[in-house]
């Protein structure tokens, strides 16, 4: 979910509606705004999209100056009007809208009750303000009555309230993130900076455990020790472009196209190609290190597996686990184990909680982000940022670049630093071949034939993504990206794994996309095996490459560098899924039921 806050001295209503319209990416199954008006507290919310919310408000002439938005990923309940944030106690003087989860809702709910108060959802959050009016009603301050409630909840969220009685909006935050935007007397609070973007860069990061007061005139910030507290104002470097579409149609169709920019500035000073090594400025000694655990969850996993492989050819046992299986499988890391967390967002919650648990056991830790001062970011050692820029679409695309090459500086990184890795034959060849990606990337973006492949193969049973080792963690990107805005079934494999079950669902309906930009001739004759079967065979591979003579069609990439051939084979499986999705009319930057950051286990 995604939440806002405004406190200014304009129309409270524009920027709410804007910032929910940038918050979106975090759920958009039902959004909802309240705000102060003179007497009271007006609030709109509905099922559906935040464009739906603007119909609904569309004849409301409010000059309010303060307000609270929300934009929902369903936890607890169905995505109803009812459901939908802000919520409200029963006599509407206090309204909420919260990210997160809390875990004691049924007993604060149950004392409530007790106490004579109805509920009208079925969301842990109506809880909140409830307990609000509760204190209010025993006579305590807004503010007191505030953080009384807030040390009634248990679990994670980032709150925010406005009560009928006075001109602040107050706010906490404990496990989901929340920023504040300042600018003369504006304030924005938010899920994310992107929110409040068109309107200022300045950024407090708020600590887990901070409840803040916003008023017009200025901020109270109160730590979890009750002690008010300066946090220092920071510039973001993202640009508000970078938030908009442009001239694309979609995000995700903008995201593809500006790689070639996003991996320069992942790249830009991380490569000496004089010396033929990189420069990461890690200050974590990882010379001891002897396994690597990678660690994410759907894209950024496959960023995870791409990186693995590429460690364990640097003589270092490498492994990626799933974040939310990390609990059970891990086992007891040894302490030469380095833990990198790997995620866009640095807020996905069974990230962190595989990050917290690797602190706990004290592992060093890494956080591959793109967001700066995200809670992953922070609780790591070290954050390796990979600037990418601000990644809109549901659909990750440059941040998965992005962290593949980022990953790849880490893993050149580790092998010269580390007494146990040895140097991947060829390092030279590999960093001049990456500092040449984004040029390769913009080649095959120019000279793709997705389009007429995704025309061609629309309306199959099913569609396989296959290849080998680096190949293999593309093929399972090509077939999460196809998944999940097609909505169509695909599924990626490593090509030897074809005969071993899937092949029984092969058939003349069941396209097979063949990653052939590694050591690949065991997944020509793999890819023969389901041809012979009546699967039209499309290879991703350079032209020259055996299996051209045999497959059906060509996605064609230049003859880099494995990383690199890979990175690119995995750019054109990109262009062929929103190309297949855009002729589906499909809900490209908003697939049904997913949300870009899930910030709940
Ligand atoms: C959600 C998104 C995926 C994303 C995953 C991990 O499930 O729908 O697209 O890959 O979270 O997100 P992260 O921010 O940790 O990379």
């Amino acid at each position: 979910c995604g939440i806002i806050a405004h406190v200014g001295d304009g129309r409270a209503l524009d920027p709410l509606v804007t910032g929910l319209e940038k918050l979106e990416y975090r759920g958009y199954d039902s959004a909802g705004i309240a705000v102060k008006n003179g007497t009271g507290l007006d609030v709109w919310k509905c099922s559906g999209q935040v464009s739906d919310l603007k119909e609904t408000i569309a004849n409301v002439e409010s000059e309010a100056r303060i307000g609270i938005g929300h934009t929902r990923w369903s936890t607890h309940g169905p995505p109803t009007d009812e459901n939908a944030h802000p919520h409200t106690d029963q006599t509407d003087r206090v309204a909420a809208v919260h990210n997160g989860i809390i875990e004691n809702y049924e007993a604060l709910k149950a004392k409530l009750i007790d106490e004579g108060y109805e509920f009208t959802s079925d969301t842990d959050t109506e809880v909140i303000p409830n307990l609000v009016d509760y204190y209010l009603e025993r006579g305590n301050e807004p503010l007191a009555a505030f953080q009384h409630t807030v040390n009634e909840l248990e679990g994670s969220y980032a709150i925010a309230v406005v009560v009928d009685e006075n001109d602040s909006i107050y706010a906490a935050r404990q496990g989901s993130p929340l920023v504040l935007g300042v600018e003369a007397n504006t304030y924005f609070l938010a899920s994310d900076v992107p929110a409040f973007l068109d309107h200022t860069d300045n950024v407090v990061y708020l600590e887990d455990g901070d409840t803040i007061e916003v008023r017009a005139d200025g901020v109270n910030i109160v730590d979890d020790n009750d002690q008010s507290v300066q946090r220092e104002v920071e510039q973001v470097d993202w640009q508000p472009d970078e938030t908009g579409k442009g001239q694309y149609d979609h995000f995700m169709l903008k995201e593809i196209h500006t790689q070639p920019t996003s991996l320069r500035k992942t790249i830009e000073g991380r490569v000496d190609l004089d010396s033929g090594s990189t420069d990461l400025d890690i200050e974590s000694d990882l010379s001891e290190v002897e396994t690597v655990h990678l660690v994410g969850c759907g894209t950024s996993y496959h960023a995870a597996l791409f990186a693995a492989c590429l460690l364990n050819r640097c003589g270092l046992s490498a492994r990626a686990i799933r974040a939310s299986e990390y609990d059970l499988t891990a086992g007891t890391p040894s302490n030469n184990t380095l833990f990198v967390a790997v995620t866009q967002s640095g807020e996905t919650a069974d990230t962190l909680s595989a990050l917290r648990r690797a602190n706990d056991v004290g592992l060093d830790t890494l956080a591959v982000t793109n967001v700066v001062q995200s809670t992953v970011a922070r609780e790591a050692d070290e954050p390796l940022y990979i600037r990418a820029g601000p990644e809109i679409g549901v659909a990750a695309t440059k941040t998965f670049s992005s962290q593949a090459a980022m990953l790849t500086l880490l893993s050149q990184h580790l092998a010269r630093v580390n007494q146990y890795a040895s140097r991947v034959n060829n390092i030279e060849a590999l960093l001049s071949d990456l500092t040449d990606l984004p040029d390769a990337v913009e080649g095959v973006l120019q000279s793709s034939n997705a389009t007429r492949l995704a025309e061609k193969y629309l309306d199959e049973n099913a569609y396989f993504f296959i290849g080998r080792g680096l190949g293999c963690s593309v093929a399972k990107e090509g077939a999460l990206k196809f998944k999940e805005i097609t909505y169509e079934h695909a599924e990626g494999f490593a090509s030897g794994e074809l005969k071993h079950g899937p092949l029984a669902l092969v058939t003349d309906r069941t396209p097979v996309f063949a990653v052939c930009a590694d050591d690949s001739s065991k997944t020509v004759t793999n890819a023969k095996e389901a041809q012979t079967r009546g699967a039209p065979i499309i290879a991703v591979s350079t032209s020259d490459h055996s299996i051209v003579d045999t497959a059906d069609d060509h996605l064609s990439i230049p003859d880099m560098h494995p990383v690199c051939s890979n990175l690119l084979a995995n750019v054109q499986l990109q262009l062929l899924s929103y190309y297949c999705a855009t002729e589906l009319g499909r809900a490209i930057d908003k697939p049904r039921n997913l949300a870009k950051s899930v910030t709940v286990e």
